[in-house]
């Protein structure tokens, strides 16, 4: 059970004077109960490669399968959730629990499973079910972006993929965004994070994909990629980097403070050692 995406190319107004090639020949794979963060700069081309994994864009040339099926057929749509960048978009209902449960009668769900994957969306995110009756355009904006995220999980997905989820949410919500991420992550559902700040997310990693100018250009574990990469570093590991670039003898593979902290005092005392 996969995302299998072989030499993918995709450009925007194809044939036209405006046309842009986007994504260049891209190979990938992302595995049943992976969580796996892509990275790389504005424009790299991350959110045009992801709306090709529940056919929202359908290639120019090579392939994109999920779970063996090509991506752009409609039974995908139900195994692949997307939240958008902007998920206040993605909102459309009256009522917040005609959007939650849109996506279960969409795909054909009873109405005793539809109530049932609504509520089990609600408690995944945390959300009070007492919003149920208000207007999803009276919430919050941390709200909001529950609701949507429900909304995904309510269609089951076995994939879920997330553009850029953390962009403009406070560190409260971000870190309560990352523990629901884990705790899906656990129950068995791929996650897919789109970001172009990795550190909050690497420890949560599996796998990293780094685009550069629609090329992909790295793949590996957050180690090897902590290590080889030199760009889109968390903070914590560009510092460990500079330090063992001047000499002194640091992991570099390291991206939170506690660790950074550890390493350099354990540097500090053997050669306190040296000079005794
Ligand atoms: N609908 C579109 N029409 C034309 N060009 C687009 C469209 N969407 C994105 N692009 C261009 O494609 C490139 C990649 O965009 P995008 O996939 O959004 O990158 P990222 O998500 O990495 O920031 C950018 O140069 C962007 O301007
Ligand atoms: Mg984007």
């Amino acid at each position: 059970m996969s995302i299998d995406i072989k030499n993918l190319s995709f450009s925007y107004n194809k044939g036209s004077s405006l046309e842009k090639t986007v994504l260049d020949n891209v190979t990938l794979s992302i595995k049943k109960g992976e969580f796996v963060v892509i990275s790389g700069d504005v424009g790299s081309g991350k959110s045009t490669l992801i709306r090709h994994m529940n056919g929202l864009l359908k290639p120019c040339s090579g392939s994109v399968e999920v779970d063996g099926i090509l991506a752009h057929q409609r039974k995908v749509r139900s195994k692949v959730g997307m939240l958008f960048q902007f998920p206040q978009k993605q909102l459309f209902g009256k009522t917040v629990l005609e959007d939650i449960s849109f996506g279960p009668s969409n795909f054909g769900a009873n109405a005793l499973d539809v109530e049932k994957h609504v509520n089990e969306a609600l408690v995944l995110t945390g959300l009070d079910a007492k919003l149920c009756s208000l207007s999803p355009f009276s919430l919050s904006g941390g709200q909001m972006r529950l609701v949507a995220m429900a909304g995904v999980l309510a269609s089951k997905p076995d994939y879920l993929i997330l553009d850029e989820p953390g962009s403009g949410l406070d560190l409260e919500n971000r870190s309560s965004l990352f523990s629901t991420l884990k705790q899906l992550n656990s129950a068995g559902i791929s996650i897919v994070v789109v970001s172009h700040q990795v550190s909050e997310m690497l420890p949560l990693a599996d796998k990293v994909f780094l685009m550069d100018s629609g090329k992909l250009v790295f793949e590996g574990n957050p180690q090897e990629y902590m290590s080889s990469v030199s760009s889109h570093l968390p903070e914590i590991t560009s510092l460990m980097k500079g330090l063992h670039a001047r000499g002194f003898d640091v992991r570099t593979d390291i991206s939170n403070l506690d660790e950074a902290f550890d390493e350099i005092c354990a540097l500090w005392k053997s050669r306190e050692g040296i000079h005794k």
